[in-house]
């Protein structure tokens, strides 16, 4: 739900993701345990493992500990293990000389050689294959490494902290994992709480996360009201940090508590099914699919921005990120109505977008 078509459309020029530099601990007991810890260990070369679900923030907890560390002015070195095919991730993190298999056609160094005087950090390490795991334990007990098809030892001169939001206990005794790189790595363990396990957490992250990203987004979106705190606390969030920084951004954007009802909403609709009207030669036109679809699309976000944005169309169309003509253009495709329609009582959503225009004020 954090990742909603209305979220993605709103923020498409917006990147969400906040500076690395801002980790917001909060003052529950657990998270002052790992800041407290995160202050004595930056300092220290040893290897920081940092676990946790997705969404807690190892990543930015990792640029921080850089931040903070001897090496800060050395670069940080980030390498997405899954995210490199297995044959090419060996190259990534090594380098190679010229030569050393087809198409090295010329020497390159790998993130390690890269990482010196800074910090490598090895995102998703559990996802590390058997071969890889073995070379790297062995340049972590002998601080070198060579480039394939070097001869040439280098000195691995780098601070090293790993990241997983799997349970590496459990894949150690599956086989996954070697037990004697765990030991290696796991030198300081610095364990992030998932969000639904720190809840007194969640108004003061709300109040930072407003404020971050009123800057950021130049708004002016004031706090969030009792109840709607109150709802933020029960959920479970699943998504931990990153979800609620989309729904706050989607606030600010929005500036209204619009973002978070609709946000409940997505969270208890099923799975999004679309009756695609079949060709009469019973074909099924993707590209016509991916039209009706973006239409529908657009028809709900434009009128949730025209909603918070009491209809000030102008507004709308720099939230949106169109002209204005093009806003007015799509608002008749969608059949919108112009202007701001007649607040019934309990009108819907789909009430007012349904009202007909005759019935509009001006
Ligand atoms: N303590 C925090 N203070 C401020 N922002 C945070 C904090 N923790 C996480 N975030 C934000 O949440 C998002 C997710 O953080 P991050 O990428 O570090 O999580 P992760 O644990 O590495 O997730 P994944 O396992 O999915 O890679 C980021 O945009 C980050 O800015
Ligand atoms: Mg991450």
């Amino acid at each position: 739900m954090a990742s909603t078509a209305e979220a993605k459309a709103l923020l498409q020029n917006h990147p969400v993701e906040l500076p690395p530099e801002h980790v917001y601990f909060g003052p529950s007991e657990t998270m002052q345990a790992v800041r407290q810890k995160v202050y004595r260990a930056a300092g220290l070369n040893v290897p920081i493992l940092v676990l946790g679900e997705s969404g807690t923030g190892k990543e930015v907890l990792a640029r921080f500990i850089h931040e903070r560390s001897p090496w800060h002015e050395g670069p940080f070195v980030k390498v997405n293990c899954p995210a490199i095919p297995g044959t090419l991730l060996e190259s990534e993190l090594f380098g190679f000389q010229k030569g050393a298999f087809t198409g090295a056609n010329a020497a390159k160094p790998g993130r390690m050689e890269m990482a010196q005087g800074g910090t490598l950090f090895l995102d998703e390490i559990a996802e590390l294959d058997a071969s890889l795991q073995a070379k790297l334990l062995h340049v972590l007990q002998d601080g070198h490494f060579t480039r394939i098809g070097d001869h040439e030892e280098r000195r691995m001169d780098a601070r090293v902290i790993c990241a997983t939001n799997r349970v590496l206990a459990k894949e150690i005794e599956s086989g996954g994992f070697r037990a004697d790189l765990f030991y290696r790595i796991n030198v300081i363990t610095l364990t992030l709480p998932a969000l639904r396990d720190r809840r007194e957490d969640i108004p003061y992250l709300v109040e930072y996360l407003r404020e971050q990203f009123n800057r950021r987004f130049k708004r002016e979106a004031g706090p969030v009201s009792k109840d709607v705190l109150q709802i933020l606390h029960q959920r479970d969030w699943p998504g931990n940090i990153r979800e609620l920084e989309n729904c706050m951004a989607r606030y600010v954007i929005l500036g209204s508590e619009e973002a978070f009802h609709s946000d409940r909403h997505q969270q208890e609709k099923k799975p999004l099914s679309f009756a695609f009207e079949l060709n009469e030669d019973g074909n099924i036109p993707l590209k016509r699919i991916a039209q009706q679809v973006t239409r529908r699309m657009e028809h709900d976000v434009i009128l949730k921005v025209l909603q918070a944005n009491h209809w000030n169309r102008r507004k709308a169309a720099e939230v949106l990120k169109i002209s204005y003509r093009a806003l007015l253009y799509k608002v008749r495709q969608a059949g919108l109505p112009a202007k701001r329609p007649l607040r019934k009582p309990d009108a819907s959503p789909a009430d007012l977008a349904g009202i007909d225009e005759s019935s509009l004020l001006d």
